[in-house]
């Protein structure tokens, strides 16, 4: 008999879900992206995002049980995202678990999403050694912590302003890329020279990040329309944001004793990021522990996996939407 969590995500534009293992194995997992029906929009339109949830949740749902040949009798529980989010979207997902949980009688958890991108660096196999600096950058936040071992996270810096992820999709747009910015700025950026001198905002200052002066700067250079090329703008700002982020992430390790350096969230996809952060754990001898590519951006996977911790810690958060949530709530 096997003994499986039910994961479910629904807290922005993605619909997923995915049957994972108490160690970490995803037995089978679906994602349903919505990107074709936001580009038109430059950014997530919450009232559509929230429609094509309900259309997508159930035969997502049908899709991973038929694969898996999984019944009801083989799930533990049943974890679904309660937030943070948009919370219409939020609530398809809550109310499909609720009604699974009722109607299969399993318990079902209301999942803190942002434990869940925490979680995602040791989905299909436990990469992460405590203590452990984390950075967390996705679309919705910009959090470094430091974990002193599985459970005890203190936040040793966020950003003031805007999230990583927000400033690659709003550079996106301005450089006329589309809806989402961040990989289309990246793959741009990989055919330009960082010529252009932007800020590196509060680079000398702590641990918090501020980012919306980099975002002004790149339009304010592109308002002046002087001859520089849209590769060598992106170039020049993904130059920016990873030299503070690279910053930012040795001062936390110098600071806090760390066995490894733990990168997660939608930005942790970025192939610069990637390898700015292999250099640098090289140099400070610590493990680096990435997601693997399609655990970094929002999926059911990481949520399934957080759900098994809430269990192990007997902790059992009411599937209600929650609009605001810190990464050290469960
Ligand atoms: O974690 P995620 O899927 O959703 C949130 O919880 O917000 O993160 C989405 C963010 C978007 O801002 C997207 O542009 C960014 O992650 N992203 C990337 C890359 N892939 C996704 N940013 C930079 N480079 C990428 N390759
Ligand atoms: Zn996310």
């Amino acid at each position: 008999m096997r003994d499986l969590i039910l994961g479910i995500e629904s807290s922005c534009d993605d619909t997923a879900v995915a049957l994972v293992d108490v160690d970490g194995s995803v037995v089978a997992s679906a994602k349903v992206d919505q990107t074709h029906i936001h580009r038109a929009h430059g950014g997530v339109y919450p009232e559509f995002a929230s429609r094509a949830h309900v259309a997508a949740i159930l035969p997502a749902l049908d899709q991973v049980l038929l694969e898996a040949k999984v019944t009801p009798k083989h799930l533990r529980a049943i974890g679904v995202t309660r937030g943070p989010g948009l919370i219409g979207s939020v609530l398809v997902g809550l109310n499909t678990a609720a009604g699974l949980g009722m109607s299969w009688g399993i318990p079902v958890v209301g999942v803190n999403h942002l434990r869940g991108h925490l979680r995602s660096a040791d989905l299909e196999l436990a990469r992460v050694k405590y203590p452990a600096t984390i950075l967390l950058v996705s679309g919705g936040h910009t959090i470094l912590a430091h974990l002193k071992e599985p459970n005890t996270i203190a936040v040793l810096g966020t950003t003031r302003d805007d999230s990583v992820g927000e400033a690659y999709d709003k550079v996106g747009r301005m450089l006329g890329l589309g809806y989402p910015g961040g990989p289309a700025v990246d793959k741009l950026a990989l055919r330009g020279k960082p010529s252009i001198p932007f800020p590196r905002p509060m680079l000398n200052d702590g641990l918090d990040f501020s980012l919306s002066g980099l975002k002004s700067a790149v339009s304010r250079h592109l308002a002046a329309k002087d001859s520089s090329v849209a590769e060598d703008v992106a170039a020049s700002f993904v130059d920016s944001i990873l030299e503070v982020l690279t910053v930012k992430c040795r001062r936390a390790l110098n600071a806090h004793r760390s066995a490894s350096l733990v990168i997660v969230g939608g930005v942790a996809a970025s192939p610069q990021l990637r390898e700015c952060a292999e250099v640098l754990s090289a140099e400070l001898g610590v493990a680096l522990c990435l997601p693997p590519l399609r655990w970094a951006t929002d999926n059911a996977a990481m949520i399934a996996l957080a759900t098994w911790d809430y269990l192990l810690a007997g902790k059992c958060p009411k599937p209600v939407p929650e609009a605001r949530l810190s990464i050290v709530e469960y």
